[in-house]
């Protein structure tokens, strides 16, 4: 959706400059359009069967979740509080799993009491605490175990989840005891069987290894008089940072595993984050200041590391463009934040025509895992974050103040 009119970046059909006029920058922008197209690519492609559960993690602005919600998507969560973000949004209960390895006893009860669809539960100690806690509940609750299959998708070892000696799932080996095992608790019923490998994952080869695994498991399991009704394959699919960069498209996906489950008579769920968010949202800044040092030239812009941690956590490669075209000559430069660490940066070693102080950039492609994991660290408030739909834009979070950073400080 970003787009030249003569020489102005637009987003739709607003020109990035003028966002940052009217909002200031540092600043979050996202496309309706383009996100709302990203969702679509998998539910026009997925068959009534399947449910796809937005990695809520990804981008849990309260304005996005809605927008999601009312296309009927599902939320995949990890915590009590992205539970209650997605119920906010008007997410229904029915369509929400709940993954993560470290689930407490007060997340499972509000877990429980908010009947959410399913538990992806990630270990034996975790399903006791669930049943437990649904007895004394009365209530019951469906789970599927999440299995480590063991493959490597390759990708950066922190987003790597599906291989061995990650902290992630039960081994894929220990399944079937796990499933026979868990008949003996009676508040909690065995409906699938779930496995996330890892994200930006831009081969479909790692998906439909692990999915070859699963089947072979759900067959020993069934042998054993138990049924597994869903297959939830997690989500991971990458997006093309760079123009050397090649996503498959969702249907590719969905074309692989389901012909790996061809004739069994199973339903879905998969779990996309990054390939819905991701070019959906980016970050606007500023070049605060210029200079030269060591033989380098530093564009200092007013975004950093504590607004977009990618660069610095997975060396993430991010496109950055100026918003108005320029026919000056490039010159190879570092673009950093104000952070006094020399890890603050947000691309290095990057052509740039000369830019004047107080001009553009754009930090393309941050809509997911760049809002959501950002902090106040060096006291540098949360950003705003505007929505652009066709010619509007509506703020949908405000910039925190000096104030706001001493919420709840006593
Ligand atoms: N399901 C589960 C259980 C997950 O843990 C994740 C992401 C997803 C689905 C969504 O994966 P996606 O479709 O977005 O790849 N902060 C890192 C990425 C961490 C991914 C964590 N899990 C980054 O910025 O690259």
């Amino acid at each position: 959706m970003l787009n030249f009119k003569r020489n102005d970046l637009c987003l739709e059909d607003v020109k990035l400059s003028s966002l940052a006029e009217k909002f200031q920058t540092a600043l979050y922008v996202y496309s309706k359009k383009q996100l709302l197209e990203n969702f679509r690519s998998y539910k026009d492609a997925c068959g009534k069967e399947t449910l796809i559960c937005f990695a809520c993690k990804t981008n849990s602005n309260a304005a996005i979740l809605k927008l999601l919600a009312n296309e009927g998507a599902g939320a995949d969560t990890t915590s009590g509080g992205e539970i209650f973000r997605c119920l906010s949004a008007g997410f229904s209960p029915s369509k929400i799993v709940y993954a993560g390895v470290g689930k407490t006893a007060e997340e499972i009860e509000y877990a429980l009491k908010n009947k959410i669809f399913m538990f992806n539960v990630e270990s034996f100690e975790e399903l006791a605490a669930i049943d437990k806690i649904a007895a004394k509940l009365k209530t019951k609750t469906r789970f599927a175990f999440r299995v480590n299959p063991d493959v490597d998708p390759s990708t950066h070892s922190y987003i790597k989840t599906g291989k061995k000696g990650t902290k992630f799932g039960i081994p894929i080996e220990d399944a079937v005891n796990a499933y026979l095992n868990a008949k003996k608790y009676k508040n909690v019923e065995a409906l699938g069987i779930h496995s996330h490998i890892g994200s930006q994952i831009l081969d479909i080869k790692p998906f439909k290894e692990a999915a070859l695994k699963i089947k072979k498991t759900i067959s020993e399991i069934e042998k054993n008089g138990l049924r597994i009704e869903y297959i939830n394959c997690g989500g991971g699919l990458g997006i093309a940072y760079q123009k050397s960069q090649k996503a498959p498209l969702p249907s590719k996906l969905f074309s692989e595993i389901f012909n790996v489950f061809k004739g069994e008579n199973r339903k879905f769920i998969f779990e996309p984050g990054r390939s819905i968010a991701a070019n959906a949202g980016h970050l606007l800044c500023k070049v605060i200041y210029r200079k030269k040092s060591g033989g380098k030239s530093f564009l200092i812009t007013d975004a950093a590391m504590n607004d977009l941690i990618r660069p610095t956590l997975y060396e993430a490669y991010h496109d950055i463009i100026p918003v108005k075209k320029s026919a000056a000559k490039k010159v190879k430069s570092d673009i950093v934040g104000p952070i006094c660490e020399s890890g603050d940066f947000l691309g290095k070693d990057r052509m740039l025509p000369v830019l004047a102080q107080g001009e553009y950039l754009l930090i393309t492609c941050a809509g997911a895992y760049g809002a959501a994991m950002s902090s106040q660290y060096n006291s540098r408030p949360m950003l705003a974050e505007v929505l652009v739909d066709g010619a509007s834009a509506k703020l949908i979070r405000k910039r925190n103040s000096y104030k706001d950073l001493l919420f709840n400080e006593m």
